[in-house]
């Protein structure tokens, strides 16, 4: 395996060597080669200051996607392109279209924020622009400005969707796909640092084998949880496996009736298949933090960070999704809710991985929904996250799985609720009598977050919600924005 990392920049390939195996490339960008255009505000993935671009081969294309710099790793960049505001300047010394349609639009005012909007902005031209405004808010949702107001800003964002803007990173697609394509000719990286070890496999098979030779390894994948162990806890990670690179981890398909998402793949990825089956769970990813962190973060992560906040494992629990982990010795599959032990306690021995979740696809009678309430719409945690599953035989419950986050130590079913529920009428009064299983389901803690409270009447509340959805569709209160999705 190589000990170097490679990367397009600029036009022409990088190669370093002796890296710190997560020294961020927002460090190097501003210590290590002196470009300083890009901010750091937070160093933890909020205010979108650090916004670079990275390119990448995308079933055979050259896909442009916004991240944030300050918490993603420099090896990381192997095999991939980066763009930085410095590099938008034509070759004559102009403004890019983007640059130039913020100037337009009084778009700044300290400055301190504009790199970041300008790097959102340009991969958004570079992907599928829009300029509808829930669309717009959708993409700058991750960058924070405390001076302009996001009214000029929004405005230019509109102007560059409407102009279909071909700059020189268009004309450069071919030389930059051939170049992505020559860095992808091997098996992937391994290193030693000052005596720790960086590992960036490309196959199943030498995962499991590097992480049975590591078992106590700390497995990256988007870094959107381990990349503030480090900027903000300011932990050493002696071995660190990234498998960002192994294929099989980041394909998503449908095989019978089971979609099957591998680890790896990322929320911005799952977003259109998971609302395609099931509408709601599009509107959930949406809400999950911002389109920076949506471009790097995993469901894989999601799970298997064991968080009681994790806004994808309520839903998958509800679906009744299966977890499939991986080791040297072998597989091993259960139901997802059994991979959630206690708060910080998933059952994962040292060395095994998840590789993949498989989730029942949608069967007739089925209603499904789930909501999250949190301080803010975007790009915050939840107090409470919801998910209902419900199948009904002629107006009478045949199944109903309800999940929670934010209700107990993991994210936890409501089985006393459900079997108060089940072969029952779906009716208001037959709800109302069983809302008061859920005070034996859970005993809901107090943080910053919510009351005990608070969360116990916000959980009740979205199973009234629920039935009233699934009774009423036509009701105003099923659709806030886009799509159905509460916030309080
Ligand atoms: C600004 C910000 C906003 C956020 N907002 C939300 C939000 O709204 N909702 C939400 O749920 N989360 C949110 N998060 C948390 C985070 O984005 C998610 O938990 C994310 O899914 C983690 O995935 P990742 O790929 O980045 O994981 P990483 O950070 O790479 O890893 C997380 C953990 O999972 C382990 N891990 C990762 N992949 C595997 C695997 N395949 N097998 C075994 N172990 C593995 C790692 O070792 C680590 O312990 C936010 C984070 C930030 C920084
Ligand atoms: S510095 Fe704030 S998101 Fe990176
Ligand atoms: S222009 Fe000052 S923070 Fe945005």
């Amino acid at each position: 395996m190589r000990q170097t990392i490679r990367f397009v920049h600029k036009g022409e390939i990088v190669e370093l060597e002796n890296i710190d195996p997560t020294r961020t490339v927002l460090n190097y960008l501003r210590y290590d080669i002196g470009l300083t255009g890009t901010k750091e505000g937070c160093a933890e993935g909020d205010c979108g200051a650090c916004t670079v671009v990275l390119g990448e081969l995308h079933d055979g294309s050259l896909r442009y996607q916004a991240v944030n710099a300050c918490i993603l790793f420099l090896p990381t960049l192997d095999g991939k392109e980066l763009i930085t505001v410095e590099d938008l300047k034509s070759d004559d010394g102009g403004l890019h279209p983007v640059q130039q349609a913020m100037v337009e639009a009084n778009g700044t005012q300290c400055g301190f924020c504009t790199p970041g909007f300008v790097m959102s902005l340009f991969a958004e031209i570079h992907g599928n622009p829009s300029s509808g405004r829930h669309h717009i808010d959708n993409v700058l949702a991750g960058n924070l400005c405390r001076c302009t107001g996001y009214g000029p800003i929004v405005d230019a964002a509109g102007k560059l969707a409407e102009a279909q803007i071909q700059d020189k990173f268009h004309d450069q697609q071919t030389r930059t796909i051939e170049q992505l394509k020559e860095l992808q000719q091997d098996d992937g990286i391994s290193y030693e640092w000052q005596g720790r070890r960086y590992a960036a496999p490309k196959k199943l098979e030498d995962l499991a084998r590097i992480l049975k030779e590591n078992p106590t390894a700390t497995i990256l994948a988007g870094a959107t949880d381990v990349g503030l162990w480090v900027t903000k806890l300011h932990q050493t990670l002696e071995t660190v496996i990234y498998i960002g690179q192994i294929e099989e981890l980041r394909q998503m398909e449908s095989v019978s009736d089971i979609l099957v998402i591998g680890a790896g793949v990322s929320y911005s990825d799952a977003w259109d298949k998971l609302a395609q089956y099931y509408p709601d769970f599009g509107e959930l990813i949406r809400r999950i933090a911002s389109t920076q962190i949506r471009n790097s973060g995993t469901i894989g992560g999601n799970i298997a960070n064991g968080s009681p906040i994790g806004d994808t494992p309520p839903a998958l629990i509800a679906l009744d999704s299966r977890l499939i982990l991986r080791s040297h010795s072998g597989s091993r599959e259960m139901p997802l809710e059994d991979f959630f032990i206690d708060y910080g306690k998933q059952d994962l021995v040292p060395g095994e991985f998840v590789e993949k979740i498989h989730v029942p696809l949608p069967s007739a009678n089925q209603h499904f929904a789930t909501y999250k309430i949190s301080k803010r719409f975007d790009q915050d945690i939840s107090a409470v996250c919801a998910a209902f599953n419900l199948t009904l035989d002629s107006g009478t419950v045949e199944k109903i799985r309800i999940c929670y986050g934010g209700m107990a130590g993991t994210p936890k079913r409501a089985r006393k609720t459900e079997a108060a529920l089940i072969g029952q009428p779906w009716s208001e009064a037959i709800l109302e009598s069983t809302l008061a299983a859920m005070a034996e389901d859970y005993e809901p803690m107090t943080d910053m977050r919510a009351s005990s409270t608070y969360r116990m009447k916000s959980a009740q509340n979205l199973l009234r919600k629920f039935f009233i959805e699934t009774t009423a569709p036509d009701t105003e209160t099923r659709i806030v924005g886009e799509g159905q999705v509460a916030y309080g």
